[in-house]
């Protein structure tokens, strides 16, 4: 469920007329709902107290999904901690006020320099991707020390995800160990100064609808957990990752609710008294985010219309990297009656993948209409970039009848100065 809907004809978010932020902000902007952020921090969180209320449950968003620093702190406010990957997801996310305490460090590659820096802010837990990294996590929190939590991510040979891109958990895919040398690590790491152990993550893939390989990897991961606990390992943490899909087609089947999800993890650990640490992106921030953008041109051809747009696949790149459909909505409301015709929408960049809709019905356009791309939240500013030299697009969130800038546009100046000339020019 979101919060961009339209009234009196004209496309909202919650009660600003999305229009008025055109105005003052113009396109390319992203806009985002605080109150559909609200909803699905608490509807995600509420799934697991309602299927076991006795379940110690940490849910940390995958920042990687929208790190603006507006959204990180509405959702902190909301109880939830970060999941991330990179040195500066740490900054990030303490600079948005998430507590130290509620953050897990689940990157594929992680240098020494910020493994150090994760030991000597002292976050919550830092998930294991390797061996050698296990190893030179020890030495480095040994020589500071300090003690930091790991658990060790498991690649439980199950794969899920709305496209190839998006899987991770084949044995093929690079995150994670084995589950056959995951019993041999495990053991040394119990033994290792530097680290305590405490558990085994596991993350399978983005955009999942379907919650059957889902359980096939967690009932997976409880045997190995069970092995491990009966070795006589210590074992009190599993991380069970993100991946749960939303829906960017309205008209197919819905992904699953939170709560069917946490019910099938009750009854997956039902009897296996564990903490359970989540690490949700797409499912909280999708739909909580627009991209506005306006016409520019419109081209016809004998077999085609192309509908230009002023937003492109640097400010949105799923289109172009994973074939992804996103609905695009007029703000002005169709009217009944009124005709459609078939059109490619199309960026401005000069490569032929900066397309964001083919052969898509929409009312006939004209030179100034803004459309909505919908579902834009997740995987959307977080990847833009400057390719062609464009300026990084806007982010606006908005609060019942209040929007904020909460990104300002990159300036001339600072594109133009991101780089300069060679000592010697
Ligand atoms: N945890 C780990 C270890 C992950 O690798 C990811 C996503 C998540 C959690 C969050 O997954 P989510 O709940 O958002 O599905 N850029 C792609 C998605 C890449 C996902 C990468 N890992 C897209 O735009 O579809």
């Amino acid at each position: 469920m979101h919060h961009f809907d339209y009234k009196n004809g004209t496309l909202f978010c919650e009660n600003v007329n999305l229009a008025d932020i055109v105005n003052q902000v113009g396109t390319p902007v992203y806009v985002y709902s605080t109150a559909t952020l609200e909803r699905h921090a608490q509807v995600f969180q509420i799934a697991f107290t309602t299927a076991n209320p006795k379940r110690d449950v940490m849910v940390c968003f995958a920042m990687k999904a929208n790190a603006n620093t507006a959204v990180l702190a509405t959702l902190a406010a909301q109880g939830l901690g970060a999941d991330v990957v990179s040195e500066g997801e740490i900054r990030k996310a303490l600079h948005a006020g998430v507590n130290p305490q509620k953050i897990v460090f689940s990157g594929v590659g992680k240098t020494d320099e910020e493994l150090k820096f994760a030991v000597e802010t002292g976050i919550y837990q830092i998930n294991i991707e390797s061996e050698g990294e296990m190893y030179r996590l020890a030495k480095i929190a040994a020589d500071l020390g300090k003690t930091m939590p790991i658990v060790l991510r498991v690649n439980p040979d199950v794969g899920a995800g709305g496209h190839e891109k998006i899987t991770t958990g084949f044995d093929d895919n690079k995150f994670g160990v084995g589950f056959t040398e995951a019993k041999r690590l495990y053991a040394d790491a119990a033994k290792l100064d530097g680290v305590r152990i405490q558990g085994l993550a596991v993350h399978i893939g983005s955009q999942i609808f379907d919650l059957n390989p889902l359980e096939e990897a967690f009932t997976k991961l409880r045997g190995l957990a069970q092995n491990l606990r009966d070795a006589g390992l210590p074992l009190t943490h599993l991380d069970l990752g993100g991946g749960l899909g939303v829906p960017y087609e309205f008209d197919i089947p819905h992904p699953p609710e939170p709560l069917e999800y946490a019910q099938m993890i009750e009854r997956v650990f039902a009897g296996f008294d564990v903490k359970l640490a989540f690490e949700p992106g797409r499912m909280i921030v999708g739909n909580a985010g627009v991209l506005l953008t306006k016409v520019i041109d419109i081209k016809n051809r004998p077999n085609k219309t192309f509908v230009g747009v002023d937003a492109g696949m640097n400010d949105l790149v799923r289109p172009a990297m994973y074939e992804a459909f996103h609905h695009i909505q007029p703000l002005h409301e169709p009217k009944t009656g009124e005709t459609f015709i078939e059109c490619d929408v199309v960026g401005p960049v000069c490569e032929s993948s900066d397309v964001f809709a083919t052969n898509r019905s929409l009312p006939i356009a004209k030179v100034g209409d803004v459309y909505a791309l919908m579902t834009c939240g997740a995987y959307g500013a977080v990847m833009a970039g400057t390719y062609n030299m464009r300026r990084l697009v806007p982010e606006v969130l908005v609060n019942g009848d209040k929007f904020s800038v909460v990104r300002k546009r990159q300036s001339w100046e600072e594109l133009l100065n991101a780089d300069v000339k060679a000592d010697w020019q």
